[in-house]
């Protein structure tokens, strides 16, 4: 019954005259009175079908006239190109059209629930709840095509790089990857439960022991964490591990990579090798482990140009061992008294006390705290900051971490707000030598920065024995990040390859002997089977492609997500189950 088919998207001047046959589903009608133009779209595109009802046959015409919007139809006709007047330019095939044989209705439609038309804005939850027809906008179409074609690319290079591509479980033990799990039930074992992996990340460190020296795999991850826009509780990781390599092998092969995705997504090349700052550069630069280079505005540290201050805010901080930061933002003219005072609430919610400010002008500093400069200080600050003219000086007092905190979020916000970001630009990154450890003060403990197989540095490893809340930022990881346009795009280290090593961090980490062996006995074990050195890196593609195709949710991304509230508005995931099938899962649910 079907025929080779012609896509919609593919008309060109090679079938003028040519017979085809088109599958797809009406987009638009308009009768213009015995000619009916009928809009088809398809996969590729749209082309336009026309049924003149004085040259078409008379079960054509009555066809053509019922059609509605989003019948799914097949238009049998000889494509014609269209009279000058009549071409439309917007699209790659308004010089065309298919004077229609026959049309058939293979389908009819409800009323759709809104415009297959990306102009239109509809609202999310809509999009969500009928995603069927969401995903006929060209808007998420183009989306999943240029997905689709990323992955291969990316999927392609690594083969070509001899990387194997290898499968994982998906029920599993824990990873401990930061997150809550998601649990799934076991039937057969009375009240055990496997985890949805957060990462296939002890898979791939044992894959590496069994020799496959060059893993990777497109896979999805579970993590039950608070979303946000660039966050979904199941996510997509491109996901490989090498043996016999250090740090820079790893990135330079992830260089490569962002390069064919790139190309594949946008046709366009990107600059390589990527720049490289060290965690300690990038807070004390920019306040942040992930920032945004697009736009200058570095914060400086003027601590000692206020050892004498005269302000008191100042003074009070720096006896009580605090930071006092700043950064200059150009075109201060547009930044007006009011903006200042919103600037002064928003740093509040990075917990800073609050903002202090000065423009600078005519090489001399008026407003806010500049009558509290003295000439030195003055002098100082023009040479440490270089100061365009008409800028607006922005300065927190307070703890370090406060300090880059919240001016590292205010350099974001100021950027944002003075036009300051070339959104065109794509700025990669790699953030490196991570602490390799936090220590939280609330639980008395310490946590890994990235997860507990991550190797210290080897010059660091002896300072674990004299481990201290104080010192602990001071050892580093073989760690590494890579940043686009302020976003954490992908994150991974180099391993832990031997059990002492292991045993030691899961120690450090209050991971005793008992629970180690419960968790991770299996990693340990095969530690000691020849494990060789290793180390890897995942990429989260839907957050790639959030950038990459300048979308402001990574929900548009991705064919069927969730909610922020981790639902399916389109199937109703999660939903209550059967009694029954929680009896034979020996569950009960507490308070039902
Ligand atoms: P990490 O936890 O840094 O590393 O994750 C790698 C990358 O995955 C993306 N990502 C997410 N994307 C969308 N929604 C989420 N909830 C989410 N969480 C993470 C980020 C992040 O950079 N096993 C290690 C990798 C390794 O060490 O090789 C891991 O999973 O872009």
């Amino acid at each position: 019954m079907f025929q080779d088919r012609t896509y919609c998207g593919e008309l060109n001047a090679g079938l003028v005259g040519r017979e085809v046959v088109l599958y797809g589903w009406v987009d638009r009608k308009r009768d213009l009175g015995g000619i009916t133009f009928i809009t088809l779209r398809d996969v590729t595109g749209v082309a336009q079908v026309v049924v003149n009802s004085s040259e078409a046959s008379d079960e054509c015409a009555r066809t053509a006239e019922a059609l509605r919007s989003e019948y799914c139809v097949a238009a049998r006709g000889t494509v014609g190109t269209r009279s000058a007047e009549t071409i439309n330019p917007d699209l790659p095939t308004g010089g065309f059209e298919i004077i229609a044989g026959s049309v058939e209705i293979l389908n009819t439609s409800e009323l759709p629930p809104f415009a297959i038309d990306h102009h239109e804005s509809i609202g999310e939850d809509l999009r969500l709840r009928y995603r069927y027809m969401d995903l006929r906008r060209p808007f998420m179409r183009d989306a999943m095509i240029l997905r689709h074609r990323v992955s291969q690319a990316v999927r392609n290079y690594l083969s070509e790089k001899r990387f194997i591509e290898i499968e994982t479980p998906l029920l599993n033990k824990s990873t401990p990857e930061g997150a809550r799990d998601f649990l799934v039930p076991s039937r057969n074992n009375r009240g055990m439960f496997y985890a949805l992996p957060q990462s296939p990340q002890l898979f791939k460190q044992i894959l590496m022991v069994s020799g496959f020296d060059r893993y990777f795999q497109i896979v999805k991850c579970f993590r039950d964490e608070d979303l946000r826009n660039d966050r979904q509780p199941e996510f997509t990781q491109v996901d490989l591990e090498m043996s016999f390599v250090d740090a820079s092998m790893v990135m330079e092969i992830i260089e490569g990579a962002l390069g064919v995705m790139v190309r594949a997504a946008l046709g366009r090349e990107i600059e390589l090798p990527f720049t490289r700052l060290t965690y300690d550069e990038a807070m004390s630069r920019f306040g942040k482990d992930a920032p945004d280079l697009r736009f200058g505005m570095e914060l400086s540290d003027l601590s000692d140009v206020f050892s004498e201050s005269q302000f008191g805010v100042f003074t009070s901080t720096l006896e009580a061992k605090g930071a006092i930061k700043a950064f200059a933002a150009p075109g201060g003219d547009a930044v007006s008294r009011k903006m200042i005072d919103e600037y002064g609430e928003y740093v509040k919610i990075y917990r800073a006390r609050g903002l202090s400010w000065a423009r600078y002008r005519g090489g001399a500093f008026e407003g806010g705290v500049a009558k509290y400069f003295s000439d030195a200080e003055k002098k100082s600050i023009v040479e440490r900051m270089k100061p365009e003219d008409n800028s607006i000086l922005f300065i927190v007092s307070d703890s370090l971490n406060v300090v880059n905190d919240a001016l590292g979020n205010l350099r974001l916000k100021a950027a944002r707000d003075l036009g300051l970001i070339d959104e065109d630009k794509l700025n990669f990154l790699w953030v490196t030598d991570f602490p390799l450890l936090e220590y939280s003060p609330e639980d008395g403990r310490y946590y890994s920065t990235h997860h507990p197989f991550t190797s210290p540095r080897p010059d660091h490893v002896n300072m674990l024995d004299a481990l201290t809340p104080d010192n602990v930022q001071n050892i580093k990881a073989q760690a590494y990040d890579v940043v686009l346009n302020g976003v954490e795009i992908g994150g991974g280290s180099i391993r832990i390859a031997n059990t002492d090593l292991q045993r030691k961090m899961f120690s450090v980490l209050g991971i005793g002997e008992e629970e180690a062996k419960v968790k991770f006995s299996f990693l340990l074990d095969a530690l000691k089977f020849g494990a060789p050195p290793h180390g890897g890196i995942a990429l989260g593609l839907d957050r790639i492609m959030m950038i990459l195709l300048k979308r402001a949710s990574i929900r548009d991304v991705i064919a069927f997500p969730k909610t922020q509230r981790g639902q399916c508005l389109m199937s109703e995931a999660p939903s209550p189950v059967d009694p029954a099938q929680l009896k034979e899962l020996n569950i009960g649910l507490v308070g039902k």
